[in-house]
């Protein structure tokens, strides 16, 4: 290696030095950020992600390049955007998680050298999107699990919050009905505190008398809300 740097001229080794970060990351994918990326982010991400927002800004693709390899850990650990609960377990309103296929566009795009594409096409995105908040629906009556509960009469289930669970935590709430099918509740990984809300079911979820509701969790419990 010595040798091989005595041997280069000064002048190639500064244009070497000054060469675009880029050229570490050859361009190996068709995705663009002017075409599918930025229509993603300021659908799913920027509306925390501005200028003046609660995070940094991703609105840009000079904002957003740098944060490109973090953008796919955030994306492929689901820790971004922010819900918590399993993709596919329980079906909640407002559920902001990625498609798969959103997924695995923002990795491909990424491993592929995160190009910028057209810079003078115009805007393929649309505005800001704001993510949802869920109210809590009407309920009349709460009913925290800390391991099991059997239900005495039949009753709709509307939603369900974690509680007490420790930063990072896990918890897993099912039903056993009567007849010995099992309906997975819901599923929340990597809890943290800062994003801690009541997941709402889209639709109510109807669980005859008889139902043992199962909660496990290594530090926490379930708070469930039913409608009649
Ligand atoms: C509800 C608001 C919200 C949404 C939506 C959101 N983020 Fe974030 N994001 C944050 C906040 C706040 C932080 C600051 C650190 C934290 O709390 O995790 C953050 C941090 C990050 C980080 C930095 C993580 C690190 O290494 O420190 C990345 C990368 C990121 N977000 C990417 C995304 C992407 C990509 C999307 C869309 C797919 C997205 N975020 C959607 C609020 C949000």
């Amino acid at each position: 290696m010595r040798a091989l740097l005595k041997r280069l001229t000064p002048a190639v080794i500064l244009v070497s030095l000054a060469m675009p970060l880029a050229s570490h990351d050859p361009i190996t994918t068709k995705l663009t950020w002017t075409q599918e990326i930025s229509r993603m982010v300021y659908k799913r991400c920027a509306g925390c992600h501005h200028a003046g927002g609660m995070a940094m800004s991703l609105t840009t693709y000079e904002d957003a390049r740098p944060w490109a390899k973090a953008i796919r850990d955030e994306v492929l650990s689901r820790r971004m955007p922010p819900w918590g609960a399993v993709k596919g377990i329980g079906e909640f309103a407002g559920d902001p998680s990625l498609s798969r296929q959103e997924m695995d566009n923002f990795v491909a795009w990424v491993e592929g050298g995160a190009p910028e594409g057209d810079a003078g096409l115009p805007p393929s995105h649309g505005p800001v999107l704001k993510p949802e908040t869920m109210p809590m629906p009407r309920y009349a009556r709460m009913l925290p699990v800390v391991r099991e509960v059997t239900l005495p009469r039949t009753q709709s289930l509307v939603a369900i919050r974690p509680k007490d669970l420790v930063e990072g935590g896990a918890l897993e709430a099912w039903a056993v009905k009567p007849d010995g099918a099992v309906e997975r509740l819901i599923a929340v990984q990597g809890f943290r505190k800062r994003w801690a809300r009541d997941y709402v079911l889209r639709e109510p979820l109807r669980l005859p008398a008889g139902t043992r509701l199962r909660v496990a969790a290594k530090a926490g419990s379930a708070v469930l809300f039913f409608a009649d």
